[in-house]
């Protein structure tokens, strides 16, 4: 059997730490199968999965389709101007996308792929339109389509091509089902994490090394918000949260991540963040530590996990992964995010992009170091019964199967 993995970037955002779980545990149940990648950008996920023994080939895109994304913030003015903008960048595209697609086309042609799997919007739609006759396409979905103008126009349209989807929570699978209609196959499959890798054990980061700062008195509540810089991922809602907070609290908080997107207006800049703690006269209680590459030794170094995510949240990686590590958790309840945790026994909630509940949740878990334990192990118990990836094959391989792919 011959799996053929497509992905839209080279970087490590969540999307990909998932994707290596689902070859980790197919590699793990069927060791004799080949499982091959196209990614189109080198980065440290193509190093992890070469380092996994999948083969892999960078084909990388052309600048003004790498750009290209109708992710940003979205406000009506915006929308009318983006799907403008968009639309231009797109016909100035043209030419270099179809000599993609020939690229594309020859070299899976050649690989001669079972199934192909893809793991992002624009490789839903080069794959299909690239793939040899017959192969089935399933779309790995992790992200909300209806959101985005112009991607959600595409899809639909695409839809009926596409053999089924495998969507990462319950809330992405009913935006695909709303976007691409009934004609499509759709299971629900949540992601998983390695759960010696994500362990309440094991080497913690040097938080304030990585973020240039002297260690804080003992006795410091370490707090943070891992997420990539997307914009909708509550920065700005984190940061309000921590000037909410009394001054005299023992805290010390994190932004921890850095940008990894090359499309364009899609996410914040550190600067950026960092003139808005000027603004909110928290500059000496945050530190920046930019992307790191073990999120677990992150985690671990933190007494206090944050997930702030403004706009619903597909599935929040992040909330399984510090669940695994047994640290207490805040989480922004609404979209995959809500499925994933019971509030007030294995996580606080607040409600998105409501800075007042935020600070709210994390002043309580400052002043209750027994809380926190509970949560924490709360979090273990449910992260072994839930996310563990040894799962996902399979959960997988039933949907290829039914895909067509294995004849
Ligand atoms: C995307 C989603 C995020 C999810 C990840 C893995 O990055 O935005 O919610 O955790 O994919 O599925």
């Amino acid at each position: 059997m011959k799996i053929l993995f497509l992905n839209p970037s080279g970087q490590l955002g969540g999307a990909e730490r998932v994707l290596l779980d689902f070859m980790a545990s197919i590699r793990a149940t069927h060791p004799a199968w080949h499982l091959e990648m196209v990614a189109t950008a080198e980065g440290p996920f193509v190093s992890r999965a070469v380092a996994l023994g999948i083969a892999t080939t960078v084909l990388p895109l052309p600048a003004p389709l790498a750009a290209f994304g109708d992710g940003g913030v979205d406000t009506e003015r915006n929308r009318v101007w983006r799907s403008l903008i968009l639309l231009a960048v797109f016909v100035r595209g043209a030419a270099p996308t179809a000599a993609y697609i020939w690229r594309l086309r020859r070299h899976l042609r050649l690989a001669a792929p079972d199934v192909i799997h893809s793991n992002g919007f624009k490789t839903h739609l080069l794959g299909l339109w690239a793939r040899p006759p017959g192969v089935p396409v399933i779309w790995h979905v992790h992200d909300f389509v209806a959101r985005r103008p112009l991607m959600s126009t595409l899809l639909r349209r695409h839809a009926r091509r596409c053999a089924a989807v495998v969507a990462n929570s319950r809330s992405v699978a009913e935006d695909v089902r709303a976007v691409c209609g009934e004609s499509i196959p759709i299971h629900l499959l949540y992601n998983a994490v390695d759960l010696e890798t994500f362990s309440p054990d094991g080497p913690m980061l040097d938080l304030d090394a990585a973020a240039r700062l002297s260690p804080p008195p003992p006795g410091t509540v370490r707090i943070g918000l891992i997420a990539t810089l997307a914009w909708w991922k509550g920065h700005t809602v984190f940061l309000q949260a921590l000037s909410l907070l009394p001054p005299e609290l023992p805290f010390r908080a994190y932004v921890v991540g850095g940008a990894l997107y090359e499309t364009q207006r899609s996410q914040h800049t550190v600067n950026g963040l960092r003139e808005l703690t000027v603004k909110l006269g928290i500059e000496d209680r945050v530190g920046f530590t930019g992307f790191v590459e073990d999120a677990a030794a992150a985690m671990r170094a933190l007494d206090i996990v944050v997930h702030a995510s403004s706009e619903p949240e597909p599935f929040g990686l992040v909330i399984a992964e510090a669940m695994a590590c047994g640290r207490p958790l805040v989480v922004s309840l609404a979209g995959g995010a809500a499925e994933l945790v019971r509030v007030g026994e294995n996580a606080l909630g607040h409600r998105p992009g409501d800075s007042a509940s935020l600070a709210q949740c994390i002043r309580v878990l400052i002043n209750d170091p027994s809380l926190r334990r509970a949560l924490g192990q709360a979090g273990r118990v449910t992260a072994e019964r839930s996310f563990d990836r040894a799962r996902l094959a399979g959960q997988l391989v039933p949907i290829y199967r039914a895909a067509g792919a294995f004849g």
